[in-house]
Order: structure tokens, then C-alpha cells, then sequence
């Protein structure tokens, strides 16, 4: 039907107009109807918060429909699934125990000068007493006090804030416990462990309202990082994203969920090709959606990993032991501490030094060595292969590719095996078989365990992005296989490693934000606290170096974790290597 406009409307009748409007609206209400379906394909945002928030729980429901005339949405699943039941309680206390203090809100049209500014902040050290003299074990206070960058004190806390105290000279260094008191003032507490200068710094690695964007980002865009894979079949290829939870109805989805662990992983179904013939993984890209303003809040030199200053003084002089006096080591309970750049554990580990192959090899002597983990694990394979002088543990060719392994490598003569397997999705590696995809709570089943065996896990860099349950998830299984294997075989020696802070560039941040280790550093050391495991705490030993933080820690750093690793090994190596001279 053709209408001639002016002409047209005035030869119809009032009823008939009436009904053309009614289809009008018809039509217009079709095309938003239809505008919101291939909207589905996508995550929706704020849908996906509102489930976060109600504790992830599996959403499998229909969304309420906004008019009640309209059809309700397809079925949509996000695979955020919730813990078991007997896990779940675990969970709200681990959530609990990583809860973070109130940040501010960033509106879209917040201010860069009200946000916490390092350079206009400042750190005093508070008198001990009197007359101002610390001794060894004594307890060094350090008051932080927050401003923007009008120099306006800060009111609320959440700052990200690192503190060490450290010797250049001596090469010694130790981290500082910082409380948040959560007004703007924050409070480092250091353990006095060496003779001599003792020199403060402290660090502001994001200000509180960055925090509160990198919060958003994972209730938000937890599909930021996503990955790929390739389904193939005869000359027929398809490539699809994956990811822990993809929003799609159900019929298109492959569903490749562990079926022993129950860790979830799903790919968007192939368009020709059905689910059994994905054969690679890898990771895909990563999709930025910050606003301009809210880049400002992650500046390098600005207030992103930013010295602040100190009012006064910012180094003292600590004396010899007092006699008589108790130590306080105990309140701060560092992890350890370096002395001319050697880790001195704390947790009463004598930490040996093993420098040359024949130490290292007496010690591995007849012993396998499992590493699983990410590329912070693969770093102590190739320690173990490449970086001793003249390692007599030989790779041997797999034909895998560089990044990714699996690895293996034997010293013949002194029958020692060590292997090296990255664990599974969200694995951010390059391309791996669908067939290595390995969950390590599995490898871990598979380990017959003894003394002779050293299992050595290290997970937590690819989690940064998700809901901190998809970290939970993963360690209580690789937790409940630990205990497992101990059980069978309790001489097995099983050594996890922390996270560890990092160089932060925008990309990184968003990604990967030391802010988000952080998180899951304190949760990881809760799930493992209770179970017969040794920890390498990766975390203290690079806020107390000296050294640049690094995703992948530089060699003394390396060389430090590995003489704590071969020192829980053979702990009575001391006959024929040194122990590190105490002071
Ligand atoms: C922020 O503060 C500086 C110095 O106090 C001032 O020059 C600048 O105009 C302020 N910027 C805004 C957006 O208020
Ligand atoms: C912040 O809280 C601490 C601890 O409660 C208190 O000692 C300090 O005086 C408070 N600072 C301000 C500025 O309110
Ligand atoms: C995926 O498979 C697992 C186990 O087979 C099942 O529990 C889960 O409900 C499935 N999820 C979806 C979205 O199909
Ligand atoms: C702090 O360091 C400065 C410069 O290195 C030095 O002159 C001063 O004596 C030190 N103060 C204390 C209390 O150690």
C-alpha cells in the first residue's frame, strides 16, 4: 500500500487512523523486540552483576520480562556456577577474610585531583620511645597519610599500598604489614632483623578509586580476556571464543566442564561441526572498555606504583639485640627477609644455599620433580635445566612449543626426573592441543607420590580477570587432591607457590592488577593453610628485593625460591653444602 501523505490522510476516516497507529506501534515494538535478541549474543553487563551479586549462583531462570505482553527471553546460561553446597560455606569465609575496604565511587564525572596522589601523600616514622633507638626484634611503625592532589587529606581508605624496609649496602630488605585504617591513614608495621640502616619506602601501587574501577571490571567484563579455539574436521575448520562463562543458551554451547573436577569451560558451538572436534586452546585477546577518564586513575609516574615521600626522616639506626627483651617478630610474622641478598625464612626453614650442579644434583639424587603451574613454574624448569652452571638435567625434545610445554628432562646418571605441565583454561597461553588440556587436581590423581617425590604447584596469574569463586573453585579441587595424595603416600613433598607483585602498565593493570594478586595470594594462603604443604612465598620475597617487581621475578629472585625449594628437599643437605651463616 502506497500512501500519498497530506492526501491520504485526510480521505481516511478517524477509525482507520487509529488502527494505522496501532500497527505503527506494532512494528516499532517488533524492531526494539528484535534490537534486544541479537543483543543476547553479547554479555549482557549488568545483567551478569546482578547475578554476581546474588553470591553466583547458577542463573539458569528467565529473565523477568520488562512488559509483561512481551514472550520472556530465551533460556540463557552463565556458567558462573556455584560452589557445591559443602564448598559454599568455605567460600563465604574465604570471601570474608579477602574483603576489602570501602572505596570510593567513580562517577563519570569524577575528578582526577580528588583521588589519592602519592606525590602529596607522606609516610613519618613514630618515635619508638623517647629516645628514638630501635634494637633488633624490635617493631618499626610507620604512619601513612593519604591526600589528593590538592594535597587534602584523604577520608576514606582502600588505598593499595606496598612497604619495605631495606639495607642497600648490606643487601637486605624485608615487607612491611600495612593496616588501612580505613579514614586515610594507614599504618606499615616492619620487624627489625639486621644491625645497622634500615631505610623506609613506601609504595602507592593503585589509589582506593582505581580499586573501585578494577572492581567493576571483573562484575562487569569478566569476558575481558577471551580465548580461542579451533574446531576441525577433514578440510572443515571452524575457529570459536571460549571462556569460563559464556552467555548463550544452552543448545549453543559446547560444554567441555570437567567431568572429575567439575571446572567449567565452555566454547560457542561451531556452526558445522559438533563439539567433539575442538583440538586446540588458546588465548584469544583481550577487549578494553575503560573510559578515558577512569585510564587516569592507572598512571605510571603519576599514581600507579608511586613512591611516597616522607615528612622527616625516612631511614634509622638498629642496634644489637637488647638482653632481656622479648622479640616481636612475631607481630608482623614476615615470611622472611634478604641479607646480602640471601632469604632467610622465617617459618624456621634453614634456607641452604645449593650453587653448584653437584649440590643441587646430590640433592635431586633418584628424586622426581613435578612442576605444574603457569609460566611463573616453567621459569623454575628452566632454572633446574638451563640456569645452573652446567646442568646435568637434560631437556628432552618433546617437540612442544616453548611457552606452553609439557616438558620433561632426566639427569641419567643421577636418575632425576623433572617435568613441567601448565594447568588448564583460563590458561592465557599460546596455542595448545585440546588434548594437553590438563587440569592439575587430575595430574595430581595420577602421581604415585614417596619421599622420593616433589610435586611443586604454582597457579594464580590467569585468574585476575573472573570472579575471585573461579580461583576458590580451582584451588579447593587442586586443595582436595593435595590431601588426597598425602594420604596415600605422606612422604611426598608438595611446595606451592604465591603470587607475586608486578610491572604495571595500563594493559597489565586491567589484566592483571597486583591489586588482583593480592586478593588471591591472601586466599590461596588460607586454602592452604591447614594442609601439610610447604609455601614459596613468592609475594614477600619480591616486595622485600631490591630488584624491579616482574610477572616473571628476575634470576637472584629465581635462584632464592629454588634454594627454598631444594632446602625443604633435603633439609639435612648440610653435609655437603653450607648453611647460610645466621647474624
Ligand atoms: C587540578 O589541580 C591543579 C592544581 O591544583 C589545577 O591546575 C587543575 O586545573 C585542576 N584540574 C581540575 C580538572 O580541576
Ligand atoms: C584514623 O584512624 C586511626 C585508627 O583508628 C586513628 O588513630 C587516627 O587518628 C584516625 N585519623 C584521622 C585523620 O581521623
Ligand atoms: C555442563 O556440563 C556439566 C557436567 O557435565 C553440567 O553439570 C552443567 O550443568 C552443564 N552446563 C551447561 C550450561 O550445559
Ligand atoms: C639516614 O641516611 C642518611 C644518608 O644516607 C645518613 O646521613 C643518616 O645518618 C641516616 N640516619 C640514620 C638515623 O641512620
Amino acid at each position: 500500500m502506497t500512501m500519498g501523505g497530506q492526501t491520504c490522510r485526510n480521505n481516511f476516516p478517524l477509525k482507520h487512523a487509529l488502527v494505522f497507529l496501532f500497527l505503527a506501534l506494532c512494528v516499532f515494538c517488533f524492531i526494539l523486540y528484535t534490537v534486544d535478541m541479537t543483543d543476547e549474543e553479547t554479555f549482557k553487563l549488568t545483567e551478569l552483576k546482578k547475578k554476581i551479586l546474588n553470591t553466583v549462583t547458577i542463573i539458569h531462570s528467565s529473565v523477568t520480562p520488562i512488559h509483561p505482553t512481551k514472550p520472556p527471553k530465551p533460556t540463557s546460561v552463565c556458567s558462573f556456577q556455584a560452589l557445591s553446597p559443602e564448598d559454599s560455606l568455605e567460600l563465604d569465609m574465604l570471601k570474608d577474610s579477602i574483603a576489602w575496604p570501602e572505596t570510593p565511587s567513580v562517577p563519570s564525572n569524577f575528578v582526577l585531583n580528588d583521588t589519592s596522589d602519592p606525590a602529596h601523600s607522606t609516610f613519618t616514622i613514630l618515635p619508638r620511645n623517647r629516645e628514638k633507638t630501635w634494637h633488633i626484634g624490635d617493631q618499626l611503625e610507620v604512619l601513612i597519610k593519604m591526600n589528593d592532589f590538592h594535597g587534602r587529606p584523604k577520608k576514606s581508605g582502600g588505598d593499595v599500598v606496598f612497604a619495605r624496609l631495606h639495607n642497600p649496602t648490606v643487601h637486605a630488605g624485608v615487607m612491611g604489614k600495612v593496616l588501612d585504617h580505613r579514614n586515610g591513614s594507614y599504618t606499615a608495621v616492619f620487624s627489625l632483623l639486621w644491625e645497622g640502616s634500615a631505610q623506609v619506602e613506601v609504595t602507592l601501587v593503585h589509589p582506593s578509586e582505581a580499586v573501585t574501577v578494577l572492581e567493576k571490571l571483573n562484575l562487569e567484563q569478566p569476558d575481558r580476556i577471551y580465548f580461542k579455539s579451533i574446531f576441525r574436521s577433514g578440510s572443515v575448520s571452524e575457529m570459536m571464543t571460549c571462556n569460563v562463562c559464556l552467555k548463550a543458551p544452552k543448545e549453543k554451547l559446547c560444554n567441555y566442564t570437567d567431568p572429575y573436577t567439575g571446572e567449567p569451560w565452555f566454547c560457542y558451538k561451531p556452526k558445522k561441526l559438533n563439539c567433539d572436534s575442538r583440538i586446540t586452546h588458546a588465548k584469544g585477546g583481550f577487549k578494553q572498555n575503560l573510559k578515558p577518564m577512569e585510564e587516569k586513575l592507572f598512571q605510571s609516574g603519576v599514581n600507579m606504583k608511586v613512591s611516597i615521600p616522607a615528612s622527616g626522616p625516612s631511614n634509622i639506626t638498629i642496634s644489637p639485640k637488647l638482653k632481656g627483651e622479648s622479640s616481636q617478630i612475631v607481630n608482623t610474622r614476615p615470611a622472611g627477609y634478604y641479607y646480602q641478598g640471601v632469604w632467610q625464612a622465617l617459618d624456621g626453614t634453614r634456607v641452604l644455599q645449593f650453587n653448584t650442579y653437584t649440590a643441587v644434583s646430590q640433592c635431586l639424587k633418584g628424586k622426581v620433580v613435578h612442576l605444574y603451574g603457569d609460566s611463573t613454574i616453567r621459569q623454575w624448569f628452566e632454572y633446574l635445566t638451563e640456569t645452573i652452571p652446567v646442568s646435568g638435567i637434560k631437556k628432552f625434545d618433546l617437540k612442544s612449543p616453548k611457552q606452553t610445554g609439557p616438558f620433561l628432562a632426566l639427569d641419567y646418571a643421577n636418575n632425576i626426573l623433572v617435568t613441567f605441565q601448565c594447568h588448564a583454561p583460563p590458561i592465557r597461553f599460546g596455542t595448545i592441543p585440546a588434548s594437553q588440556v590438563r587440569y592439575i587436581a587430575n595430574e595430581l590423581d595420577t602421581v604415585v607420590g614417596g619421599t622420593n617425590t616433589v610435586v611443586v604447584i604454582g597457579v594464580w596469574s590467569h585468574f585476575s580477570t573472573f570472579p575471585v569463586e573461579v580461583y576458590i573453585r580451582r584451588l579447593l579441587n587442586i586443595r582436595r587432591a593435595v590431601v588426597r595424595l598425602l594420604t596415600r603416600a605422606p612422604g611426598t613433598l608438595v611446595i606451592i607457590r604465591t603470587a607475586n607483585p608486578k610491572a604495571l602498565t595500563l594493559y597489565e593493570t586491567l589484566t592483571n592488577s597486583d591489586w588482583y594478586s593480592l586478593l588471591r595470594d591472601n586466599v590461596l594462603k588460607a586454602i592452604f593453610k591447614e594442609v601439610n604443604v610447604q609455601l614459596v612465598d613468592a609475594w614477600e620475597m619480591t616486595v622485600a628485593h631490591h630488584l624491579p617487581h616482574n610477572l616473571h621475578p628476575q634470576p637472584p629472585i629465581i635462584k632464592n625460591m629454588m634454594n627454598v625449594i631444594l632446602s625443604h628437599t633435603c633439609p639435612t643437605a648440610g653435609s655437603f653444602i653450607q648453611a647460610t651463616v645466621g647474624h
